[in-house]
């Protein structure tokens, strides 16, 4: 049993982030309404806060009516997003971290309109998906009267205790998805994700990259076993590397094929997204989507990516820029929606989020 699990929500930084993954994560994009002011991004952040720690701690919010479905948290963890039209609504652009902002185009983006950028994100995330979807109602319930939801974002991993603790997830194209990440609690990881220069109120902070990708599993499932392998360059069986080895060897980029030719090709996913230098570096956190489909397919399957890094333009961009251009994946991942995020630092007990920002 591990629904009374809960996961701190106060410290230095926002949970969520480090937190190994739970099953499930809901991400809700949220406006402002129109007219909305400081005190109200105010009054909004110590609402949101307290409902945010009640919860996650197992406990009914203020005006809960369901009181019953916030006794299991089951590691229920709440973490805050600002998009950049939340600064540019309040009159803070100068305060926006310098890589908030949206990404440049990629020939591959295939926006369909219905995930666009949002003033604000609120990424839920827990084991047990009830205790999910109580909370994100609570908390769009209690914003009502400042906020609009968007757009849900429904994603999730193997349901927990399924494998062993620690075991990569796979995601619908059946891959192992996940192995080259910075491990949580290292000093390697804080370097890569956690905010250490920029506005003063945002250290401790990080940034988010949330993009919905579509999967084309009626292409990809036509191709053979080792084709879908070499577009990747790991082996479906165990996620290790094409050259040889478990799935937490270093991939041999050197290696050559029987023919001479390089056995990882130099468009292979595991090659263009590999780090050419230690600032290319991101923790991808991304969850699984699976959504009613259309009349042209009998499913509508993806990822909703999600890529935490101190700073996009140093870290996620070149990274991005290389597999737009000649991702051999590309054919059958397509990104439909896209956006950023600052996620602000923890708090300390009886402070709201954002307290640095909005003065509140
Ligand atoms: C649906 C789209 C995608 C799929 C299915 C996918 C799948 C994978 C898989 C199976 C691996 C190898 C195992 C691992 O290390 O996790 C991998 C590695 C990686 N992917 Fe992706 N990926 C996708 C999109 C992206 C995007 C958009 C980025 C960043 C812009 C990215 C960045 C990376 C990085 C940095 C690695 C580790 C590379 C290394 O150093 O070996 N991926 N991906």
């Amino acid at each position: 049993m591990f629904g009374s699990e809960v996961v701190a929500f106060r410290g230095t930084h926002q949970a969520g982030v480090e937190t190994p993954q739970q099953a499930h994560a809901w991400f809700v994009g949220l406006d402002l309404l129109p007219g909305a002011d400081l005190d109200a991004a105010g009054r909004l952040m110590r609402v949101w806060t307290d409902d945010a720690e009640r919860l996650t701690g197992g406990s009914a919010a203020l005006a809960d009516l369901e009181v019953e479905l916030a006794t299991s948290p089951s590691r229920l963890t709440i973490t805050l997003g600002l998009g950049l039209p939340f600064f540019h609504a309040l009159g803070l652009d100068a305060q926006a971290p310098s890589s908030l902002g949206p990404l440049p185009a990629f020939p591959i983006d295939r926006f369909d309109g219905r995930w666009p950028q949002t003033d604000l994100l609120l990424q839920v995330s827990s084991d047990d998906v009830m205790t999910v979807s109580h909370a994100v109602r609570v908390l769009a319930r209690d914003a009502r009267s400042l906020t609009r939801v968007v757009w849900i974002q429904r994603g999730f991993v193997p349901a927990r205790g399924t494998k062993p603790a620690g075991t990569t997830p796979r995601n619908q194209l059946g891959q192992v998805d996940g192995t080259v990440n910075p491990v949580p609690g290292s000093a390697d990881f804080a370097d890569v994700v956690w905010a250490g220069d920029g506005p003063s109120w945002f250290q401790g902070g990080t940034m988010l990259v949330l993009r919905r990708i579509r999967m084309a599993l009626d292409t990809w499932e036509r191709m053979a076993r080792d084709g879908r392998e070499f577009v990747i360059g790991r082996r479906l069986a165990d996620g290790a590397p094409i050259t040889g080895g478990t799935e937490r060897s270093a991939v041999d980029f050197e290696a050559k094929d029987s023919v001479g030719l390089p056995a990882i090709d130099d468009s292979a996913h595991v090659r263009l997204a590999h780090a050419r230098n230690p600032d290319e570096r991101i923790l991808r956190r991304g969850y699984s989507y699976d959504d009613s489909p259309g009349t042209d397919s009998v499913s509508d399957v993806g990822l909703i990516f999600c890529a935490y890094a101190a700073d996009l333009d140093r870290q996620f961009l070149p990274i991005q820029r290389r597999l737009a251009a000649r991702d051999l994946l590309n054919p059958w991942t397509t990104p439909v929606g896209s956006a950023t995020y600052a996620i602000p630092p923890g708090t300390q007990p009886g402070q709201p989020w954002c307290q640095g920002l909005l003065g509140a």
